[in-house]
């Protein structure tokens, strides 16, 4: 896929995909590190002197609900660019067009809410015909949307002859594709759900040195080995499976590392206790890893030459079983640059925010499902949708 950088943009009217799909409590936006992730190719863009047509989507309205519109974004870029930004209430309106035709170079125009329009999400030819109207030259940088087949992203590529993806796009295809070059590659794995990360896991198998595993998901594995669990969280459907899984690890060239300690509350009274994995009690639920699984994982980390991180250790959101991610996330930060560090999106990101700058990684990824489907070696639907409209 052709990068801006290489494209002729020169004066020219450009539209680009963004994913501002960010957090918003009351107006107030919480997190803005896609819209700061959007911000290279904007630059690039008006030091072009292009005049500049930005597009994206806000959660999954059912109608024209307020709560989903992009006004506080408008805010946000009118306070970062020190400058009027010109919005339009209607992404497809005569108006809106209108608007976008006339921009001086190094204007910007935001247009509201794509999925306003269901004609969106379902890949609309006429809706995306509507919207190319707004520039001459396409560029997609919404990573976050990558792994859907939606207008903005789809439809829309086949009327423009001059269409690129931006630096976002770029970075993260080049650190959540082809990280297989690394000797010493460890993936860490977490989250709730086994079934969520199997493709992933499956993928890494003989593909990488270590895969450590945390999270809920670790009680699935253990339940499936017929240990003791308690009440912890099990995927009971996908028992069969993850015994298939550990004994597939079990004898391939990947080092497999479960936790040896785990931090438990006794569903009833909610004392916390730290337990031995074999040794978790009929009442207990484990919601996090202990301090000796800790020890254990941290050598393996600062053993490798590349870690990949997907999904947190334990129950974050509660600061009583947050210790194992944050201690992590710290261990990954400060590894050292000799090692590469990828942060997949989603669950992770806002957990290991909570105590880290994103700056301390190598590259923190903006998207949630595309990157894990990236991490899965499987091909985004944007990829197909540009091979086929090349
Ligand atoms: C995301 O938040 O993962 C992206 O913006 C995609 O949003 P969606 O899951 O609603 O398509």
């Amino acid at each position: 896929m052709l990068s801006v950088a290489n494209l002729n943009i020169k004066n020219k009217k450009v539209l680009i995909r963004v994913d501002y799909n960010v957090p918003i409590n009351k107006g107030v936006i919480i997190n803005d590190y896609r819209i700061k992730s959007s911000i290279e190719t904007i630059n690039y863009c008006l030091s072009q002197n292009c005049s500049v047509v930005l597009m994206s989507h806000l959660g999954r309205p059912i109608d024209n609900n307020d709560q989903y519109s992009l006004n506080p974004v408008l805010e946000y870029l009118e306070e970062y660019f020190n400058t009027y930004i010109h919005f339009s209430d209607d992404c497809i309106s005569n108006e809106s067009i209108e608007i976008s035709n006339n921009l001086l170079p190094r204007e910007i125009h935001l247009l509201e809410n794509l999925r306003y329009y269901k004609q969106e999400i379902n890949n609309d030819v006429s809706f995306a015909k509507k919207l190319s109207k707004h520039a001459d030259v396409y560029i997609c940088d919404s990573f976050g949307t990558s792994h859907r087949k939606h207008a903005s992203n789809s439809a829309i590529l086949s009327f423009f002859k001059y269409k690129s993806i931006g630096f976002l796009m770029s970075k993260e295809l080049k650190y959540l594709k082809n990280n297989l070059s690394y000797k010493n590659l460890t993936i860490v794995i977490g989250g709730a759900k086994i079934s969520s990360k199997l493709k992933m896991i499956k993928y890494f198998i003989n593909n990488c040195r270590n895969i450590i595993i945390g999270g809920a998901m670790v009680f699935t594995i253990l339940k499936s080995l017929n240990k003791k669990v308690g009440r912890s969280l099990v995927e009971n459907d996908m028992l069969e499976e993850s015994k298939e899984i550990f004994n597939k690890i079990k004898s391939s060239s990947t080092k497999l590392l479960l936790p040896d300690d785990i931090v438990c509350e006794n569903d009833k009274s909610k004392k916390i206790t730290l337990k031995n994995i074999n040794d978790i009690s009929d009442d207990e639920v484990g919601l996090d890893i202990g301090p000796e699984t800790l020890i254990k994982y941290t050598h393996y980390i600062k053993n490798s030459d590349c870690i990949i991180w997907n999904g947190p250790m334990g129950k974050f959101e509660d600061l009583s079983f947050a210790v194992g991610t944050h201690t992590l996330s710290e261990v990954i930060a400060n590894c050292g640059e000799h090692i590469t560090t990828i942060i997949g999106g989603g669950d992770t990101v806002s957990a290991i925010e909570m105590t880290q700058s994103l700056d301390s990684f190598t590259h923190v990824s903006t998207g949630g499902g595309a990157s894990l489907k990236l991490l899965s070696g499987e091909k985004l639907d944007f990829q197909n949708s540009w091979e086929e409209y090349e």
